[in-house]
């Protein structure tokens, strides 16, 4: 199975690194297109796959084609390659906001999965969701998944709305995380600590509460009752929340995201 990228960026080249290291493909079978000058040296020397520049002597080969430039580079890819694309290929694409059905039109195929992944792809420990047509088998779909499967954790999802639900949630998930960290550390250094002791508590803390959650069956409101005790410190911090509605806006600052990411959509 020769599986082509197209777009050597930071997604493309994570996919490339991630197939090879995890042995889901071997280095011979990685193709990537990559059209920057630059780049294409960058992506040689780093071994994750033999690099074109020339879709025609790379598109033809492929039996997988990953889809991993920017959205908005779309429409020029799709009138480079389609002459070259065949049927029986089957195009996965991981551009944010890009409909199957533009995809379908664009490149005249029919074998299409819709991927969104996320950034901690890039340490093995991402989170996507991805949907298909019909045409796709379920062999196929399989062999996706373990593909998928190398960058982290994966999800299918039958209805293609779904896309960007999880683009509002897991997609640009990492964005909310970042911004509860800061905002934590911004706190601390407030009460006296210096950035690096700031850095550590906060992200320490972020780490060991995920990990736990996930090694266990309690509820997070069964953690939060577990820690806060009557009077104590963590109620007053989590009576502040409620009082604030901070809740209320982490769910409005999602449905924005979802908003923007159907908006997105129409415009593909
Ligand atoms: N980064 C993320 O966390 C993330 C998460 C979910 C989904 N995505 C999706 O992943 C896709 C890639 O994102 P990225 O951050 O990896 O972008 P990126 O770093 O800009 O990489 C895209 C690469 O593709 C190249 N390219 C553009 N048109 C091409 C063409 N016709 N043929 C060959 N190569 C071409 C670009 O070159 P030029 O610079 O010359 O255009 C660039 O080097 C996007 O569609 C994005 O929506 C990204």
């Amino acid at each position: 199975m020769k599986i082509l990228i197209i777009g050597g960026g930071n997604m493309g080249s994570t996919f490339a690194r991630s197939f090879i290291r995890s042995h889901a493909a071997d280095s011979e079978k990685v193709m990537i297109l990559e059209a920057l000058a630059g780049k294409i040296e960058e992506l040689k020397q780093a071994k994750i796959g033999r690099v074109f520049s020339d879709p025609g002597a790379c598109v033809p080969e492929a039996d997988i084609i990953i889809l991993a430039v920017k959205p908005q580079a779309s429409a020029s890819l799709f009138d480079q390659i389609k002459s070259y694309v065949d049927e029986q290929q089957l195009v996965v694409s991981i551009m944010a906001g890009v409909k199957v059905e533009t995809i379908r039109k664009g490149l005249g195929v029919s074998k299409i999965i819709r991927a969104m992944p996320n950034l901690p792809a890039q340490i093995g420990q991402g989170m996507t969701v991805y949907t298909s047509t019909d045409s796709v088998t379920r062999i196929e779909l399989v062999m996706v998944q373990n593909l998928l499967n190398t960058t982290g954790k994966a999800i299918f999802v039958s209805d293609e709305a779904k896309i960007d639900a999880g683009t509002a949630i897991s997609g640009s998930g990492p964005a909310y995380v970042f911004y509860f960290i800061n905002a934590l550390k911004q706190a601390a250094k407030e009460m006296g600590f210096s950035d690096s002791a700031a850095q550590l508590l906060v992200t320490q803390t972020f780490k060991g509460t995920a990990a736990l959650f996930d090694q266990s069956d309690r509820s997070c409101q069964e953690w939060i009752d577990m820690v806060s005790s009557k009077g104590g410190t963590t109620e007053a911090a989590i009576r502040s929340f409620d009082k604030n509605k901070l809740k209320e806006l982490i769910e409005l600052g999602a449905e924005a995201a979802l908003a923007r990411a159907k908006a997105l959509g129409l415009l593909g």
